[in-house]
């Protein structure tokens, strides 16, 4: 079998006479044009995924588990197909479309290994005076719909996390894709069709994101939002939501600390940084970007992040040799340009980079930056990396804590106190020692402190917060 994206759209295109272009961000060239999608077919989809939703809720765990498994297979199968239509849309380098196709592979796994396993737990009553008498316990039910606000940076993968949890437990999911990158979702949606999952369950409606996904947010039949994207709309979305379930996924200005401990280590951690922090451009919500030495090896380590991220190859996305290509559009690639300016008007000192290279950024790197400057106190999502000298741990972690964000962050060090000393002090969600910020496993917690977001993804962790928990008590004395 094989998923077919054009049928999907055309599909899509009979209940709307409006459409936009979608661009391939390396070539700037037009793909195909995505309906633009009308409010009347975002209700209409919410009232099918309702009605989707009396039958999903009957399916059994291992009924929904085997469906999981399917999609997982079925795509791994594809893999080919799924990297090439993630390279096209998004413009991510092809060995790491493959690699993100692999991990929505795991994603899907993980999402059917936890439809298995959603067990409540046996509470004894009798604790409390009067409550004897009686066995009480928890069951986790489904919501109900979903509503899927998904990023452009991981256009399967992060569709996966929230389809995967959503589809685990019963519940029924409308993806409100980015308009950047539908494509991927599509795919997806069609590969859960022919995985098992009863008709409407999953649903993908392209278009204009605030006004399509404001009615997700107030419609009363939508259980649930969940979003990943920018800390402003993500706050609006809350704002908006009143009593519905909410998860929020949002930026993050990762930062890391390399300690003296480590010097003998440089070369290793040089040549991880420049992967953490210029793979797909640093378009991601943990791209290593604020990166604080110890003065005692700060010269070292940059003389070897220099190097190594002048090796890196900018060119056509579809190459294998391929590290960068083009930013995902114009507006983007020229906002980094101009944060970078900025910085080097307020101090800063640029060792590599910082200029246009095609569609994109040349990969920057810059020192000296003052912890105002917008490359550093806000999320660049652009291939720029600031590396900066601190005289010790402690000042390093009151510069990493020094932020509106708190997502993941990372330290190399050999001392054990110190590890254990970050690890509770660091002000943030995930704390990765002795590797980058950039690290996700998909079936870790995932989950941001601060601006960073609001409640947990990581398959397990998001279905707790796609669930009811009901609380059951039966008095065996009455
Ligand atoms: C993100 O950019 O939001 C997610 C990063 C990842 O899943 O690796």
């Amino acid at each position: 079998m094989s998923t077919d994206w054009k049928r999907y759209l055309d599909n899509l295109a009979l209940g709307t006479n409006k459409t936009y272009p979608l661009i391939n961000p390396h070539t700037r060239e037009a793909i195909t044009d995505i309906p633009e999608c009308t409010n009347n077919q975002m209700e209409d989809a919410i009232s099918k995924s309702n009605e989707a939703f009396q039958k999903m809720k009957k399916l059994t765990s291992e009924e929904r588990s085997t469906i999981l498994d399917n999609a997982a297979r079925l795509i791994a199968a594809q893999k080919e197909a799924f990297a090439r239509t993630i390279v096209l849309e998004s413009g991510k380098p092809i060995r790491f479309a493959k690699g993100e196709v692999d991990r929505t592979v795991e994603t899907l796994k993980f999402a059917s290994t936890e439809a298995r396993k959603l067990e409540g737990e046996s509470i004894r009553l009798d604790a409390a005076p009067g409550g004897a008498g009686r066995d009480a316990y928890t069951i986790f039910q489904p919501i109900g719909v979903v509503g899927a606000i998904t990023p452009f940076n991981f256009p399967l993968n992060l569709v996966a996390h929230k389809v995967g949890p959503a589809l685990a437990v019963g519940n029924t999911i409308i993806v409100k894709p980015a308009e950047k990158t539908p494509l991927s979702s599509i795919m997806l949606a069609q590969v859960m069709d022919q995985a098992g999952l009863p008709k409407d369950a999953i649903q993908v409606i392209t278009g204009d994101g605030p006004r399509l996904g404001k009615i997700l947010i107030d419609h009363p039949d939508v259980a649930k939002i969940t979003f990943t994207g920018s800390p402003d709309v993500g706050k609006f979305i809350k704002s908006q939501a009143g009593l519905k379930k909410v998860t929020l996924e949002l930026g993050n200005n990762s930062a890391l600390y390399i300690d003296n401990s480590v010097k003998d280590k440089l070369k290793d951690v040089a040549q991880k940084v420049v992967v953490g922090g210029f793979s797909y451009n640093g378009q991601v919500c943990i791209s290593t970007q604020r990166v604080y030495v110890h003065e005692d090896i700060s010269e070292e380590f940059l003389q070897h992040l220099k190097v190594a991220t002048e090796t890196l190859v900018y060119g056509d996305p579809n190459k294998d040799t391929t590290d960068l290509s083009g930013m995902i559009d114009e507006k983007s690639q020229q906002r980094v340009l101009d944060w970078i300016e900025e910085a080097l008007n307020e101090g800063a000192r640029l060792i590599t980079g910082g200029e246009v290279i095609g569609n994109g950024v040349k990969p920057t790197i810059l020192t000296n930056v003052p912890s105002d400057s917008k490359v550093s106190c806000q999320e660049v999502f652009g291939p720029v990396v600031v590396v900066n000298t601190v005289s010790n741990a402690e000042a390093a972690l009151a510069k990493m804590n020094d932020s509106q964000y708190g997502l993941n962050a990372g330290v190399f060090t050999y001392t054990l106190p110190q590890a254990f000393k970050f690890a509770h002090q660091l002000e943030v969600g995930q704390v990765l020692i002795n590797d980058l910020p950039t690290l996700r496993f998909d079936h870790m917690p995932y989950g941001g402190l601060k601006s960073s977001g609001y409640g947990y993804e990581g398959i397990k962790y998001a279905i707790r917060e796609m669930v009811n928990m009901k609380f059951i008590s039966i008095n065996y004395q009455f």
